[in-house]
């Protein structure tokens, strides 16, 4: 490689996602409640810039397996390695802080507040390290202050929500939470987004919509988003591998269209006995 080039000046051709650096791993793992396996022995990468999508039927332990990655559970058995380290008992504000942001399958925003509000308490991590500054409202903490609300105002931009910015959550219709909810995950600056089923509930046109933009933040921002998603239609458009859960025991990983003609993953949709 050319050292003299910036990374703007390189040409920019894609690796293909299998060659493509691990942002995470998730290596043999299984977690239980009580007598209730929701994940059994479960290994798979997330690579630096894809869309990795997590797919099974009700129960099969999509959601587990984002508690896993963001520190929320802590599995009984395995590892989880992020950036090349394996974590040890990682919280999720500490994974938050190391760059995991995520949403919820049911919309987890401070319903009282406006959208603005909303979107700038994902700031908050950022903003702790200067806590005393920002009491003294003085010198660096007043850019930074300053700093902050012109992030968060070009995210209330390329979210298309300027009409809702002051309109409290509760109020608004479904779809526009969900929107407001992936934009304060932004608002994190994250490596990793996750986003558990991001389109449940909506509407085709603002399944369209969602979708546009979680193509945007991958693009735009170079965001990595692992989604849960039961659509097969968006996890075939947006997704560049997938990963299939049944009964908390992956029974398929790889691209969405091998991964959609696998008789494993038929057998799991048509609820075929195991
Ligand atoms: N906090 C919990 N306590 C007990 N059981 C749980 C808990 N969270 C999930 N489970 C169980 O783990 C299994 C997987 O659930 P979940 O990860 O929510 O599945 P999915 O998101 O694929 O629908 C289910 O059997 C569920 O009841
Ligand atoms: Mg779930």
């Amino acid at each position: 490689m050319n050292a003299i080039m910036t990374s703007e000046e390189m040409p920019q051709v894609a690796a293909p996602t299998a060659e493509r650096e691990d942002l995470l791993r998730v290596d043999n793992v299984s977690l239980s409640f009580g007598g209730v396996k929701a994940i059994t022995d479960i290994s798979f990468d997330i690579k630096k810039g894809e869309i990795r999508a997590i797919i099974g039927p009700n129960g099969a332990g999509k959601t587990s397996m984002l508690n896993v990655i963001n520190g929320f559970y802590h599995p009984q058995v395995g590892t989880i390695t992020w950036q090349g380290q394996v974590r040890r008992k990682m919280k999720p504000y500490e994974a938050a802080s190391q760059g995991i942001a995520r949403t919820f399958q049911n919309v987890a925003l401070f319903r009282g507040m406006t959208t603005l509000d909303n979107i700038m308490s994902g700031r908050s991590l950022k903003m702790r390290k200067n806590f005393f500054w920002q009491m003294m409202w003085y010198g660096p903490a007043r850019e930074e202050e300053i700093e902050h609300r012109k992030k968060v105002e070009e995210i209330i931009d390329f979210l298309e929500i300027q009409a809702i910015r002051k309109t409290p959550v509760g109020r608004l219709p479904y779809g526009l939470q969900k929107r407001v909810e992936l934009g304060r995950a932004l608002a994190m600056e994250p490596d990793l987004l996750l986003l558990d089923e991001p389109m449940a509930g909506m509407n085709l046109e603002e399944k369209a919509d969602m979708s546009r933009f979680i193509l945007d933040v991958n693009q735009e921002f170079g965001t990595t988003i692992a989604l849960i998603e039961h659509d097969m239609g968006v996890v075939m458009d947006l997704s560049d591998r997938v990963v299939v859960l049944d009964y908390g025991k992956k029974i398929a990983d790889g691209p969405p269209e091998e991964v959609q003609a696998s008789q494993a993953v038929i057998d799991a949709y048509l609820g075929v006995s195991h």
